[in-house]
């Protein structure tokens, strides 16, 4: 048994990244058996869980969406706000009440809650049923933790460390024509309000040939985009120390020639003019930024520990729609920090006004154990954080239809995805500029890249017709 330390997952060491090789458990002891796996939170669980999928399939399993057909049971958990922390316990219920019927289940957590020492805790005083509580350090141990939890006792297996880099790791990908690219993890921002320094470990790098080799190869299998994903892809090559940092990588991808290139998450903090001259240069690199805000007041962004001024940030965007043609910017905004005032508020709604974002994120603050921001004074009602919150929605909500308006009339390069949710009859897809389109047009369009003339717009997609497949 290993339990997590947040003590111990604070430590930050000048120690070079250890590079590991996983080793791939294949065994058919699962055959016939079904597994139910449910990820929550940011796309790099999204992507952890396509290798946990890959693992559980090794062992002879395959994939269900029903919960009651399932023999493993997995939750990839998310632990950045208090209400991802309910969505779990309260799915829980539903897994312990088939584990009585069915005890022969193996119920298995991962994910950042699993690094949470509070959690942990509380999973060993009253979730018995749990078999496996693992983390995201260790995710490539799943195969064996499942292969040891046929006897039934409860194994808590997680680490708080700085981390390691796993190369040659498996994943069975959730689409045939995008795809995540992991080109970093961890984070060293440690953002008084955020928990994931302490559940993700140190910021380390994978090494550039690693990367363009795993492009290179979806590039072969007929995947048409990549999403570089990192807690902080500015900070790309900093701990390898080998002169070549974020812009150098986005510019070699680009030269893969692979048809879409973006990127999550970019702190605006040292967000580099070498980066900005290689986004524009590349066609292939869409010209999409998600650039976190949090808050637009000078104070409130120091309490955060952001590193950056209200005028720096958009002294950037100034940048950014200068140099890059027809960008699009959204954002993550937090309203409700410890402390803010209504002045502290209004700056943020000055610079939404000044930014007019294309989309955005909207948080209320929610306190994380452990972190530096939980200990300040939060002297606001709820009332009030929600109050905000509608507001700052209504703004946002103004500007992301206003942006979506300008581009109607005009004819705009969609990478179409599947069939639409709200509308059978629809394909769906996505603009350089990540704008979401529901498109009238034949069945084949499907993974692949059409021009669509704009037709109307909502503010939080477009409709268009189909006018020529490009490829
Ligand atoms: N409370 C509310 N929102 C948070 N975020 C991160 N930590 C917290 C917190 N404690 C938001 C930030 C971040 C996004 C992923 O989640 O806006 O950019
Ligand atoms: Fe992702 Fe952060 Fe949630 Fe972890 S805590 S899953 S890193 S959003």
């Amino acid at each position: 048994m290993n339990l997590p330390d947040l003590k111990k997952a604070k430590i930050r060491s000048d120690k070079p990244s250890l590079y590991k090789k996983v080793e791939n458990i294949h065994q058919d002891l699962f055959k016939n058996e079904k597994f139910f796996l449910k990820t929550y939170g940011c796309q790099m669980n999204v992507h952890d869980s396509e290798q946990i999928r890959a693992i559980l399939e090794n062992l002879g399993m395959s994939e269900t969406d029903n919960l009651e057909d399932a023999r493993v049971v997995v939750l990839n958990t998310c632990a950045i706000r208090e209400n991802a922390h309910d969505k779990v316990f309260g799915y829980l219920g539903r897994v312990k009440h088939l584990k009585k019927d069915n005890p022969n289940i193996i119920v298995a957590i991962g994910g950042c809650m699993s690094q949470e020492e509070n959690v942990v805790k509380e999973i060993l005083q009253r979730h018995p049923y749990i078999n496996i509580v693992f983390g995201t350090h260790n995710i490539n141990e799943l195969g064996s933790l499942i292969i040891n939890a046929t006897n039934n006792k409860q194994d808590i297996e997680v680490y708080s460390e700085e981390g390691c880099i796993y190369e040659g790791v498996n994943y069975s990908r959730d689409s045939k024509i995008t795809a995540w690219v992991n080109i970093m993890y961890g984070c060293d921002k440690f953002c008084t309000y955020c928990i994931v320094p302490y559940t993700r470990g140190k910021e380390r790098s994978r090494k550039i040939e690693e990367i363009i080799k795993e492009v290179e190869n979806l590039k072969r299998q007929g995947y048409y985009e990549v999403t570089l994903l990192g807690q902080n892809v500015n900070a790309y090559g900093n701990d390898l120390k080998l002169g070549y940092d974020f812009a150098k990588l986005l510019e070699e991808v680009a030269k893969t020639g692979i048809k879409r290139i973006r990127f999550v998450t970019s702190h605006p903090w040292n967000f580099t003019d070498e980066m900005i001259e290689v986004i524009s240069k590349y066609d292939n690199i869409m010209p999409y930024i998600h650039l976190p805000l949090q808050s637009g007041s000078d104070r409130i962004l120091k309490l955060m520990g952001r590193r950056y001024t209200k005028q720096e940030y958009l002294d950037l965007v100034a940048k950014l729609r200068n140099k890059i043609k027809d960008v699009t910017i959204t954002t993550d905004i937090i309203v409700g920090f410890p402390g803010e005032s209504e002045e502290d508020f209004l700056d943020t709604l000055e610079v939404v006004d000044k930014v007019k974002y294309d989309g955005a994120y909207t948080f209320i603050y929610s306190p994380r154990e452990g972190t530096p921001a939980s200990k300040m004074l939060d002297n606001i009602s709820l009332e009030e954080k929600e109050e905000r919150l509608k507001r700052l929605n209504e703004r946002i909500n103004n500007y992301s239809k206003e942006s979506n308006e300008k581009l109607v009339g005009k004819v705009e390069e969609v990478l179409i995805l599947g069939i639409s949710e709200k509308d059978n009859n629809k394909l769906y897809g996505y603009t350089k500029g990540m704008k979401l389109v529901n498109v009238i047009a034949e069945k084949d369009a499907i993974g692949k890249l059409i021009d669509v003339k704009i037709t109307d717009a909502k503010s939080f997609s477009l409709d268009g017709e189909a006018l020529k497949v490009n490829n």
